[in-house]
């Protein structure tokens, strides 16, 4: 399957899990229409692309992963409200679209992210087949990603670094975490699902750490280079308010070879391993074109 064919499906399967819990819940509407703006609008669905062709090199049939990879976006989702919230980033687009504290407000904004973080381990406690110790693992795996454990820390320490001087160990613990978690854990949690061997898992580990933060490198490097646009959001915010990215730290070329390096890295992995994962050429170079 190509990127095309893959978010094709996630967008359905995330449209028909939010018909149908919205349907079952009895919180108010606004809630629920707040929750499934910022996630079913037009996003990449890099971390449930991930997910499925994970689960699928590793012999499962794709529909398996689905509520994996539907609550990862879910995770996505949350994060990115939250981040663009005044008192984070203070971002008034996003996916080419108003953020969702524009559209609906502040309150409900915080809101929404919050439900979104427990609607993700629902769909996977409700939706996933397999035996309760995975998925008791897999659920505990989410939750650490989306808290203090993931995410949050990256945050915590993204918004501390602004204006700062640069500090490059703070700075990948930054990417890891802020941008990092949400992959490894969308490639983890397919490949323990799968059964994968220990020593296969701590590569995948490896790979989806520094697929991380390539990525977030690729998204330093394009805040100042692409136009708001083309990006759908809000250009050149990072130098505005002087957050410390790799463009920052290592200047535009210096990023850009980081980003190759990593690459590099993630290529001979997957030499080692003997696994296929075809789609991630096309989002190698989808990111290339675009730093480039
Ligand atoms: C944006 O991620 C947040 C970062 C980690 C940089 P994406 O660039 O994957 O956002 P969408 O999902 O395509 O909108
Ligand atoms: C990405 O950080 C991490 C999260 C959204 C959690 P950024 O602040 O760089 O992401 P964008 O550029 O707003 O998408
Ligand atoms: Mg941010
Ligand atoms: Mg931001
Ligand atoms: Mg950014």
């Amino acid at each position: 399957m190509n990127i095309a064919q893959y978010k094709d499906i996630i967008q359905k399967n995330l449209e028909k899990y939010f018909e149908e819990y919205k349907k079952d819940s009895s919180y108010s509407s606004i809630i629920w229409e707040s929750m499934a703006y910022t996630t079913l609008l037009d996003g990449k669905r890099l971390r449930a692309i991930m997910c499925l062709e994970c689960a699928k090199s590793f012999g499962l049939e794709i529909e398996k992963a689905m509520p994996l990879a539907c609550a990862m976006e879910i995770m996505h989702a949350y994060s990115l409200i939250h981040d663009d919230l005044p008192c984070m980033d203070n971002d008034d687009l996003r996916r080419g679209k108003p953020t969702n504290h524009k559209v609906f407000n502040e309150a409900i904004a915080v809101l929404a992210g919050d439900a979104l973080i427990s609607f993700g381990a629902q769909l996977i406690i409700d939706k996933l087949e397999t035996l309760p110790e995975i998925k008791l693992e897999i659920v505990n795996d989410y939750l650490k990603c989306a808290g203090a454990f993931g995410i949050i820390a990256g945050q915590v320490a993204d918004i501390e670094a602004e204006n700062k001087e640069i500090d490059i160990e703070n700075l990948k613990y930054i990417h890891k975490y802020k941008t990092g978690a949400l992959f490894k854990c969308s490639m983890m949690i397919a490949a323990k699902l799968a059964r994968v061997d220990s020593n296969t898992l701590f590569e995948i580990e490896k790979y989806a750490d520094n697929f991380g933060i390539l990525f977030q490198v690729y998204d330093d490097i394009i805040d100042c280079t692409l136009s708001t646009d083309e990006i759908g959001k809000t250009a050149g915010k990072d130098a505005l308010v002087n957050k410390l990215t790799y463009v920052s730290a290592y200047g535009l070329d210096g990023a850009k070879k980081i980003f190759y390096s990593l690459k590099e890295q993630n290529h001979a992995i997957l030499t080692k391993l003997d696994i296929k994962l075809n789609v991630f050429d096309e989002i190698y170079s989808i990111l290339e074109k675009r730093i480039n």
